[in-house]
């Protein structure tokens, strides 16, 4: 019977593998004592004045799609926050739509740029969903391979290696989830003339944005010449505590904003109304509570690459984002091998490096989206674990 039903499955469908990180903390739930350094979404509850904006929204009977893109006071607050925190500019009439996170925002941008069989290159280790997201839409992923060498950063010898005549885009998230690497201005245009000479476009996801510690962040939209080729991604859920609100938004030029656009006014119609309000609030006086938990983040990521350096796992120290992605390779384990082995033995969860794509086997990914605590236990379990394995080399 199972059979019968499978074959109505599309060949797409069948094919796509389920989340590694997903199959992994299926485990884990099902065990007790479980340290889980492993989802990616903020400890922190959403701030109480946005809750309250959501609760309010209710209250005045705001229980009615908004318009496809957004609600129009929402656009412009968006439009601003993006001119005063990274000197974009975008207009809220016509180049920004609001989307059910920035999930939904990566969807329509392939959707509404690729053609069948286009190349979209993905720069790995990278989020999860990406690649997934270029075949539904019926492109190509190419991976570009980054390594702990270049700090995870995209450089020119690799970017040319990759490039064909098929290419269409290529997808930036910097700061990076997983391995929390970020790009500055120098590095960035280092690489842009080779964009506009192979006529690329760029999907920039900088959901992380607020999340860079160490310098300011800088978007590649602001460099000469790539506004008008760069589809901008990001949204409420990281630096704003608001994962289960699902709300992102996507800005770029006209032309292609209007085709993502007509998109999502026929597959989702509009974001949520209640989170749209709360969006709203967290921009107009979020600020403080965001440097609250960004000066947290800090803190727990100073405390843990440290940690693991010391340890003997080998450890960049992440510009941005609430990952650490330490080597694993001195412990003669794979990835999986590890994540399995220390979720067994000592109870903390971790999420295999290779699960996100090439360059990825050989570390782990760990989210210090949790207490300090919680990070101190991880990490006597962590040490215990590897000192035991290192003994038995
Ligand atoms: C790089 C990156 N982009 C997008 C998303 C999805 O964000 P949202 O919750 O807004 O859909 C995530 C979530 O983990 C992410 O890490």
């Amino acid at each position: 019977m199972r059979q019968v039903k499978q074959k109505y499955v599309s060949k797409t469908a069948s094919q796509l593998k389920p989340s590694g990180i997903r199959k992994f903390f299926d485990l884990a739930s099902q065990m007790d004592n479980v340290i889980s350094l492993g989802v990616g979404e903020p400890d922190f509850v959403t701030p109480w004045n946005v809750c309250e904006a959501g609760y309010a929204s209710l209250e005045s009977g705001y229980t009615a799609y908004t318009a496809n893109a957004g609600l129009m006071e929402l656009r412009e607050e968006i439009s601003s926050y993006l001119s005063e925190q990274f000197s974009l500019s975008y207009s809220a009439q016509s180049e920004i739509v609001l989307t059910v996170g920035a999930s939904q925002a990566i969807d329509l941008a392939f959707r509404a740029i690729i053609d069948p069989g286009d190349e979209v290159i993905i720069v790995e280790p990278g989020f999860v969903a990406y690649a997934p997201a270029v075949t539904l839409a019926g492109g190509v992923p190419v991976s570009l391979e980054t390594s702990a060498e270049d700090e995870f950063k995209v450089t020119r010898d690799r970017l040319k290696k990759v490039i064909t005549k098929r290419t269409k885009a290529i997808l930036f998230c910097f700061p990076s989830n997983p391995t929390g690497a970020t790009m500055s201005e120098e590095e960035l245009k280092d690489i842009t003339d080779l964009i506009e000479k192979h006529d690329l476009l760029v999907l920039s996801d900088e959901i992380y944005a607020e999340l860079t510690y160490d310098q300011t962040h800088y978007s590649i939209s602001r460099i000469e010449g790539m506004r008008e080729r760069t589809i901008l991604i990001s949204g409420f859920s990281k630096a704003f505590a608001m994962t289960g609100w699902r709300l992102g938004y996507v800005t770029g030029p006209e032309e292609i904003i209007g085709a993502i656009l007509k998109i999502h006014q026929y597959t989702m119609m509009c974001a949520p109304t209640i989170a749209q309000h709360g969006a709203l609030e967290a921009l107009r006086s979020g600020r403080a509570d965001l440097d609250r938990m960004k000066r947290s983040y800090r803190q727990r990521r100073n405390y843990l690459v440290k940690a693991f350096n010391q340890m003997g796992l080998s450890c960049h120290m992440p510009g941005g984002a609430f990952y650490a992605f330490p080597s694993i390779q001195s412990t003669g384990m794979t990835s999986d091998e590890f994540a399995e082995k220390l979720l067994q033995e000592e109870r903390v969860a971790v999420v295999p490096g290779h699960v996100f794509g090439a360059g990825g086997e050989g570390y782990i990914r760990c989210s210090y989206a949790t207490s300090i605590e919680s990070l101190q236990e991880a990490v006597k379990r962590i040490e215990q674990f590897v000192e035991r394995h290192a003994e038995k080399a």
